[in-house]
């Protein structure tokens, strides 16, 4: 059993949150057709929807704001901001945007065009879409380990190297546009990529003359895993093993909102191909704003920069991770199934496995999700087959690999007491488990239908 590792820091400002009566739970999400997206924040208890944007800044962070500098052009926040980032990344070129998806719409259009594939670890849903946009084709790789979600495997969203290189071979390298590491790798349950991982994929990269791209929204957790688990990095810090991992990419675009610990943000990234970097600015410009503030206000780079040191600390990674640990932990002795080891942001619940008697075209993942915000008013979300939706060509629901309800943990928001609330609730629903029915879609928008689809439950 881990020792729950005590918050490192104290509490200066409090949020109210309120519980409502099992009875309202019932009338709201009924009010909001049965999808988590349609429930106002006010008639949550705990908000596990997401841990982007969601985290709490520190005191720091809030007196940056104040002294966020609002010039157009030359800003001393921007300055700031470039130089912490440089300290973690060493990358020559960094370019703020206003959020992980703004950074792939400037880049990926660099990279890829029509007849072209960008193959991943995993893309994470915005990165599928600019592939999309581009024109271009996505390609998943991830090795096979992360598919089994309950034996142990350290690296669970590490890029299947093998397949990697028959996929370059079948659709031929002067096809493959981009080479995407995610980390962590969020879809397959934020499972972390090894070092040597990343430096295999970049060798393979090189011999085929194809960039390296990492998707580094949760850098900084995927750095403590490596500090945790891989050999030889035990005493590195994670600055030192951030800088490795960078090393081996020649680009980075990175969703701000989740290890740099503010709620809007993102970075482009290139290590030294100026000429590549003169195109990142000419998109920059015309999508997100002049280069020296991206779409940002100058308190929002202020308190970026601070974010990005706060986000590397050893013992707030240690807390942060830990959290991750004391669920786990707690579910594993009560039998609940989840995404094993633990991922760095988020517990994955393996509702396929919890609630085996619903098929998944009566989406398990979501139907776990409206049964904890019943229980006890915590907000999750589906990440398996009411998230995939319908195959384009032939209208038929798709059948996902996993059926997930994953509880995303925002930073420094929730304390332990929180956590056990959710192991609780957990418990209660795991002894009424058999008697819980799915879920079918009455009606749906054609893409993207997660966030607004209308569902009622199936009576038995
Ligand atoms: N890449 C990864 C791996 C992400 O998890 C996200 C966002 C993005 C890119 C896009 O960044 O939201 O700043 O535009 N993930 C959030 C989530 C939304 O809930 O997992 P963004």
């Amino acid at each position: 059993m881990s020792k729950y590792f005590a918050e490192p820091f104290k509490i200066k400002m409090v949020e109210p949150i309120r519980v409502l009566t099992r009875e309202e739970r019932e009338e709201k999400i009924k009010a909001a057709n049965y999808n988590l997206f349609g429930l106002d924040s006010d008639d949550v208890y705990i908000d596990l929807l997401t841990d982007s944007g969601t985290g709490a800044m520190s005191s720091e962070q809030w007196s940056g704001v104040m002294k966020g500098d609002e010039a157009y052009s030359g800003s001393r926040s921007y300055k700031n901001l470039i130089n912490s980032a440089k300290d973690i990344f060493a990358y020559e070129y960094i370019q703020p945007v206003h959020q992980g998806r703004a950074a792939e719409k400037v880049v990926m259009p660099l990279l890829l065009g029509p007849g072209k594939y960008a193959i991943s670890n995993m893309h994470f849903d915005t990165t599928r879409a600019h592939v999309e946009i581009a024109g271009a084709r996505a390609i998943d790789c991830v090795v096979p380990e992360a598919l089994d979600t309950v034996s142990y495997s350290p690296f669970k969203g590490n890029m299947d190297i093998p397949r990697l290189k028959e996929l370059i071979k079948e659709y031929g390298k002067e096809n493959i546009g981009v080479i995407i590491i995610t980390v962590t790798n969020n879809s397959a349950g934020g499972q972390p990529v090894s070092i040597e991982n990343i430096r295999q994929t970049a060798e393979v990269a090189r011999e085929n003359g194809i960039t390296v791209y990492i998707d580094a929204a949760r850098f900084a957790e995927n750095s403590y895993f490596i500090k945790m688990r891989e050999k030889g990095y035990a005493d590195k810090s994670i600055k030192e093993i951030a800088r490795e991992m960078f090393s081996y990419a020649d680009v980075f675009t990175m969703s701000a909102k989740k290890d740099a610990i503010i709620n809007m943000g993102g970075l482009i990234g290139v290590k030294n191909d100026g000429e590549f970097f003169e195109s990142v600015k000419a998109n920059t410009i015309p999508f997100e704003g002049f280069i020296s503030y991206g779409g940002l206000s100058g308190r929002d780079l202020e308190a970026m920069a601070i974010g990005l040191q706060e986000g590397v600390d050893i013992n707030f990674l240690r807390y942060r991770i830990g959290q991750m640990e004391y669920l786990a932990d707690k579910l594993e002795k009560e039998g609940i199934p989840f995404q094993s080891p633990v991922g760095g942001h988020a517990v994955f619940l393996d509702a396929k496995k919890l609630l085996p008697h619903i098929p998944y075209y009566e989406f398990p993942g979501h139907t776990l999700a409206v049964e904890l915000y019943k229980e006890a008013g915590i907000r999750s979300v589906d990440i398996g087959s009411y998230m995939m939706g319908n195959n384009p060509d032939t209208g038929e629901q798709i059948e996902s690999e996993f059926e997930f309800t994953r509880l995303a943990v925002p930073r420094r928001v929730y304390t332990q007491s929180h956590l056990d609330v959710i192991v609780e609730a957990l418990i209660a629903i795991k002894k009424r488990a058999d008697e819980i029915t799915g879920y079918r879609i009455t009606w749906e928008p054609k893409i993207l239908r997660h966030f607004t689809a209308k569902l009622e439950p199936i009576k038995k």
